[in-house]
């Protein structure tokens, strides 16, 4: 198998734990990558990297491990520039606008949907994004989430169940029959085509009851939980996280210092997402608050119709540093190593031997640049397991 160096790396950010101290971002200068098949062979400085067929001369510029964006919605029809409009003009966020994308999915033949989803991922790949997760959750029938989670396992491995969006229409007036629905015959159909099960736990949407019965029957059938916890209020969703040993607590906008303790002391990362709270003018999660605890902080996008339609992990890196204390290093850190990290993963999100070769070129001469450049595209190649996609 032929082995490609990548040289004439100015800033390299490896994510490499054994480097971690007292750099997380395990930064290498003036450094070159060497790439074989689908995999990372070695690291380090670019005076002393081993003879390669073939070469590639990064020009001075940054390289740093492909985004991980743990948490998006990708399978949809549809969209809802009136809803934004109207949020704009000073009406607030409600996750009954669910309903609308819901209505659009359904109606959507599957050749529809893949196209979209396809577009979706070519314009977040442009973006530098090389692993993501996507979830069900606008179909709410047996039949429709079994075809949204068909349809994205053809793309990706981490699929996500999420039947429980919201409660389905035709059982507004039955939320537990669709609880019952959702934990039996819709679990049935779903669970062949995804690795996690997510639960929107919220007013309005499940509470804790019915959240903490959803994941436990989903971890029965062998899904493991994640959760929209603490988005539009306070409330029990990232305590059940932790207590069930979720992977992701998601959103974490509205957090009590007992909750901040709870994902201090577990293995439960805190998904921040504040394309959400850009399109939904709501109040930034503090993320500074979560990182001095000690909490584990990844960022992603939640790409979807309604409460975040960008598909850009940079532009969320931007947010992060501007509104919401976090440095550029933990926001490039937040958005490869702790997405992997949200995906229970340690063979992407960083550039170690063994680990995937997804690579990110940014025209830019270090990775700080995402930040103090924002709305720039400065993604200027991706390697996706090893093959140059852009
Ligand atoms: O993560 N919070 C629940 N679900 C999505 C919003 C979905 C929508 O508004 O369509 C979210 O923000
Ligand atoms: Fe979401």
């Amino acid at each position: 198998m032929s082995a490609t160096v990548i040289t004439n790396i100015a800033t390299l950010v490896t994510n490499d734990p054994s480097l971690r101290d007292p750099d997380p971002l395990g930064l290498v200068r003036d450094a070159a990558v060497v790439i074989e098949g689908d995999r990372v062979v070695w690291t380090g400085a670019a005076s002393k990297a081993p003879a390669t067929d073939n070469r590639v001369d990064a020009g001075g510029r940054a390289v740093l491990p492909g985004f991980v964006d743990s948490h998006s919605h990708l399978v949809f029809a549809g969209d809802r520039t009136e809803e934004f409009n109207a949020r704009m003009s000073g009406r607030p966020y409600s996750a009954g606008g669910i309903r609308t994308t819901v209505a659009a999915t359904r109606a959507a033949s599957e050749a529809e949907l893949e196209a979209t989803l396809t577009r979706h991922l070519a314009e977040a790949l442009r973006q530098g994004t090389t692993t993501f997760e996507t979830k069900s959750g606008y179909g709410l029938t047996v039949e429709d989430e079994e075809r949204a989670l068909r349809l994205a396992a053809r793309h990706t491995d981490e699929v996500t169940y999420l039947g429980a969006h919201v409660v389905a229409p035709e059982y507004a007036d039955d939320p537990a029959g669709y609880v019952d629905l959702v934990t039996g015959a819709m679990l049935d159909a779903c669970a062949p085509h995804a690795r996690w099960i997510d639960v929107f736990c919220e007013k309005g949407a499940f509470d804790g009851d019915q959240a903490r019965a959803i994941l436990t029957a989903g971890r029965a059938k062998g899904l493991h939980p994640r959760i929209h916890a603490n988005q539009l209020s306070y409330g029990p969703g990232v305590r059940l996280a932790v207590e069930l040993d979720a992977a992701s607590a998601d959103h974490c906008t509205h957090l009590t210092d007992a909750d901040v303790d709870a994902l201090a002391n577990s293995a439960t990362v805190a998904t921040l997402l504040p394309g959400a709270e850009f399109s939904t003018r709501a109040a930034w999660p503090d993320a500074r608050r979560l990182l001095d605890a000690g909490v584990t902080v990844a960022l992603s996008t939640d790409c979807n119709p309604g409460s975040s339609y960008t598909s850009s992990v940079p532009f969320c890196v931007a947010l992060a540093v501007r509104d919401m204390g976090m440095t550029p290093d933990e926001a490039v850190w937040a958005a490869t190593a702790g997405g992997a990290a949200a995906l229970r993963r340690t063979d992407v999100g960083r550039l170690v031997p063994g680990a995937y070769a997804d690579l990110v070129l940014l025209d830019a001469p270090s990775h700080v640049h995402l930040a103090y450049r924002p709305g720039v595209p400065l993604v200027t190649g991706v390697w996706r397991r090893g093959v140059r996609e852009v």
